[in-house]
Formats: C-alpha cells, structure tokens, sequence
C-alpha cells in the first residue's frame, strides 16, 4: 500500500520492533524517520539505524507532535506515512511494563511519555469517571460493577499489581461464551487512558495528512473498534467532496470541491488466513489507506 520509491521520504510513526521501517528501507533506496514515545523502543532503533547510515532516524516523543518533531529534521514533506497503532509485543511480553493480566507485574502499562500511570487512576479515580473509563475505553458493559468492586476493595488495600487487579475483576464479571478473559477489556481500556492514546491518533493523521506531497499515501493499521472509529471518521472526511463556498452560495451546496484525498481501501484490509496463522496477534488488524490526488 505504501509503494516506497527511490529517493522518498516516509515517516514510521510506530516504530516498535522496526519491522515496518526495514521493509520500507529494503523495498526502495528511500529515507525512513522514525517515531515512538517509548524509550525502550528508542534505544531499539537507534541500534537500528547503525544499519542504514544516513537512511534512517528515529524521534523518541508522541505522534501528536509529529509535525514539531519533523521540522528540525528538514522533513517538510512526506511521501508516505504508516501507523502500526497500539502496544508492541515487545511491551505485552515483559511483565515489568504492567500491560498483561496474564503476568504478575507492577500496575504501570504506560507506554512512555505520559505522566500518570495505572495504578494511579486505579487507586485513585473517582468511581463515576474509573467508570466511564472502563465503559468508554473498554466497551465493557460491567463497568459500573467493575469500578463499585475497584473502590471497595482500595479502601481496605491499594492496588500494585496486574494480577491483583485482574483478580479483583474477574470475581466480578464472569467469562462468557467467547472465551475472552474477563479482564481483557478493563486493561484496554485503562491502556488507553493512561497512554491518553486516542486523542493522540487523530493529532497523529491531521499532521502527516497535511505533509504528504501529491501521490503520498496514508497507511494505518488499528487493533480494535475505537482507533478504527477515529481512523474511519478521518477518512472519510479526508476523501469526502467538500462544499466550495461562495459570496452567492456560503454553503456552497451547488458547488463541491474535489476532494484532496483519494481512499484506496473502501473497506478495511483484514489478514488472510496464513498470516493469522502464522502471527495469531494479527487477528484483529484492520489496515486502511488514502493517497494525496495529484492538484
Ligand atoms: C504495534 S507497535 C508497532 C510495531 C512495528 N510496526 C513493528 O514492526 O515492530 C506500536 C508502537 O507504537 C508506539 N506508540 C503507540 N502509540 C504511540 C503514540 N501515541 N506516540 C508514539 N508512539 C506510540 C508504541 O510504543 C509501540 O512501540
């Protein structure tokens, strides 16, 4: 979807293990820079980048300042941009970080560059808004419960650790038909919070939307309903036909504008069989795409 050409310039605005970014700089004789807030995978890519000498850079920060990230490097235009969004395997598979329900863990779950981390809102939150949380970041439907069970069990202990609060959970909700671990939608959802990960995506396409140059493509990959929600909506305004005003006609009704991007995904790009197969965690990816039209 990115067709990387000789001499581009892409941006990698999840850099994570930097499996997106060696594909990029092996399919073309192109420039890569690089961002994630997380230091570990920072210091990742600066190991990285001793591979491809003056192809490759990595900014450690959020995707919301993209923009203020580029511009020191010379980066005024893109020819493409990828998203990978969501937490690494790196990041679930090591208990220290406090993203998995499945390992004991301290309750942290930050990816890096955000003040607070789990165990504060948990210990702490009120119980409507350690509610409205679960409820808006989760879609769990026993978020009201869930919060009642949190607050009365912090009265008489605080909570430290992963497992000590899935624990608490899952003796609240009971598993369903699915199979899902009662726990998984709460740990999302205060993932999200505390990472404040949802704001950031739409930060994150606005600014390199406004980079690419004619022909550049916006790639991006989401792990479930709410980032797909926010990339969608982003879309579909992007390659909507926009009311041109006018002195005569303000709402510019008679008149649309073509719109400056073209989608090239009209439904969302899932992995086939052999890929879920071989990368089980890919199961839930859905890829979409849009292109800058030529002016
Ligand atoms: C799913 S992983 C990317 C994996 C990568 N495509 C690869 O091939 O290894 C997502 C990465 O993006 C980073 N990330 C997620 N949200 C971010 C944000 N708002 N700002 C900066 N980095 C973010 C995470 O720290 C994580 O390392």
């Amino acid at each position: 979807m990115l067709k990387p050409r000789d001499g581009g310039v892409y941006l990698d605005g999840t850099f994570g293990g930097g499996g997106y970014s060696r594909a990029i700089l092996e399919s073309a004789a192109c420039r890569v820079v690089a961002v994630d807030r997380d230091p570990a995978a920072a210091a990742r890519a600066r190991e990285f980048a001793l591979g491809y000498p003056g192809r490759f850079e990595i900014c450690e920060g959020r995707i919301s300042t993209l923009a203020a990230m580029l511009a020191p490097l010379g980066v005024a235009a893109l020819d493409g941009a990828v998203f990978d969004l969501g937490v690494s395997s790196y990041q679930i598979d090591d208990p220290a970080r406090g993203f998995s329900f499945r390992q004991e863990g301290p309750l942290s779950m930050q990816m890096g560059g955000s003040g607070k981390d789990a165990a504060q809102i948990v210990n702490f939150c009120p119980e409507s808004e350690l509610a409205d949380i679960l409820y808006e970041y989760g879609e769990e439907k026993a978020a009201r419960k869930i919060a009642k069970a949190i607050v009365a069990r912090r009265k008489a202990q605080k909570f430290e650790t992963t497992s000590d609060l899935a624990g608490v959970i899952r003796s609240v909700v009971r598993p369903d038909k699915s199979g899902i671990d009662p726990a998984t939608r709460s740990f999302q959802a205060l993932r999200i919070a505390v990472n404040e990960e949802l704001s950031d995506i739409e930060a994150a396409l606005e600014q390199s939307a406004a980079l690419l140059v004619p022909g550049g493509r916006l790639v991006v990959v989401s792990f479930h309903s709410l980032e797909d929600r926010i990339v969608k909506n982003y879309f579909t305004s992007a390659c909507g036909r926009a009311p041109g005003a006018s002195r005569h006609d303000p709402a510019g009704l008679a008149r649309p504008v073509q719109a400056q991007f073209q989608l090239l995904t009209k439904s969302p790009v899932a992995p086939g069989e052999a890929e879920m197969r071989a990368n089980p965690r890919a199961r839930s990816a859905k890829l979409r795409a849009m292109e800058r039209r030529a002016v």
